[in-house]
């Protein structure tokens, strides 16, 4: 009889087939609370004669076990359901949280601007070492050993040796030697680069900044082919209504040089700090590479002509950005950074 009866339930709870949390309870309160099928199937075998005790107790003990594991099988079914219908509050189809783009430092969108400015010119780009001798820093530019000319920039020097020194760059003319003397004219590049001067870091001056060095070297070239491709450059790079003007000036490795001013581009030429109140700010040297820097780097100084300009891109940047410190461009200070133009390529 209580066999009959265990097969019977057995059947039930394999076919038993809960489609919610509330059929998993009723299947719970029905076979495995203390009144229920279970604990009354166990109270029954108390009375089962003892030679059937043995084998009954066994079926007894498995049908337990079957409707227990059956509804801890519920509970989890029921449970992962009900944390997937809490995900269902969430719209899954919000877009993703996006992760944060970084941005062109302000002196590389610089560089690239003037550096697409004179490829359009047909000027190609070259670069050089930062570590230089003292013969493409000075010597090769027509600074003779001890001239004062070079205290024009205040040198780091690495190693001081016989003749060469070793130091760190002080501009960037030094590549024109070196494009000079591997090549043959004519040339037409521009060399942007880093440069360093021993200088007390403030806010209008450090101790490294970024030049963009010019060499235009051919037969026939000439003073007006100089301002020419400088004036087409400002315009290119500050607006049309940008005005230009040379001052005559002095540099070792070109004769004649200038210095070149553009018209304030934050006042228009009506004067303000930036300008201290004159309507124009320098942004260039430039000139006539002198004969002597084209005899020290093997060129034909009676065959070749040619012009030489050079510019810091902090100082172009300081007026395309109005930036009035110098030291922000090497502070890595996310705040100004990302206040940049973020195209990436
Ligand atoms: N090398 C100069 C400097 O660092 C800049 C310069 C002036 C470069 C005139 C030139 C030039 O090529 O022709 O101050």
């Amino acid at each position: 009889m209580l066999q009959e009866k265990i097969q019977q339930y057995t059947k039930e709870i394999e076919a038993f087939n809960p489609k919610s949390a509330d059929d998993a309870e009723a299947f719970r309160l029905k076979f495995l609370v203390t009144k229920g099928i279970v604990r009354n199937l166990f109270e029954a075998f108390k009375t089962v004669p003892a030679e059937e005790k043995r084998v009954l107790g066994k079926v007894l003990n498995e049908f337990k076990q079957l409707a227990e594991s059956r509804y801890a099988a519920f509970q989890e079914q029921f449970s992962s359901a009900s944390s997937a219908s809490k995900h269902a509050q969430y719209d899954l189809t919000l877009p993703g949280e996006g992760f944060a783009v970084g941005s062109r430092h302000p002196l590389s969108l610089v560089r690239k601007e003037i550096v697409e400015i004179f490829k359009k010119l047909g000027f190609t780009v070259a670069e050089g070492p930062e570590i230089e001798d003292d013969w493409h820093n000075f010597t090769a530019l027509n600074f003779p050993p001890e001239h004062p000319a070079r205290d024009m920039q205040d040198t780091f020097f690495i190693k001081k040796q016989e003749g060469n020194d070793i130091a760190l760059r002080t501009h960037t003319s030094s590549v024109q030697v070196r494009m000079m003397e591997n090549g043959t004219p004519p040339f037409r590049s521009i060399m942007p680069g880093r440069v360093y001067r021993n200088e007390a870091i403030s806010a209008r001056a450090h101790c490294f900044f970024h030049q963009v060095e010019g060499l235009y070297i051919d037969e026939g070239v000439s003073f007006s082919d100089l301002k020419q491709t400088l004036y087409y450059f400002v315009q290119e790079l500050f607006g049309a209504d940008t005005q230009v003007r040379f001052r005559p000036s002095y540099f070792p490795f070109t004769e004649p040089s200038a210095e070149m001013d553009i018209s304030c581009t934050i006042c228009k030429g009506k004067g303000c700090q930036l300008c201290k109140q004159t309507g124009w700010v320098e942004i260039l040297g430039c000139g006539m590479v002198d004969p002597n820097v084209l005899e020290n780097c093997g060129i034909d100084s009676t065959k070749y002509s040619g012009f030489a300009f050079g510019m810091g891109i902090e100082r172009i940047t300081n007026l395309k950005y109005e930036i009035k410190d110098l030291r922000l461009f090497s502070e890595n200070d996310v705040r100004f950074l990302s206040q940049f133009d973020t195209e990436l390529i």
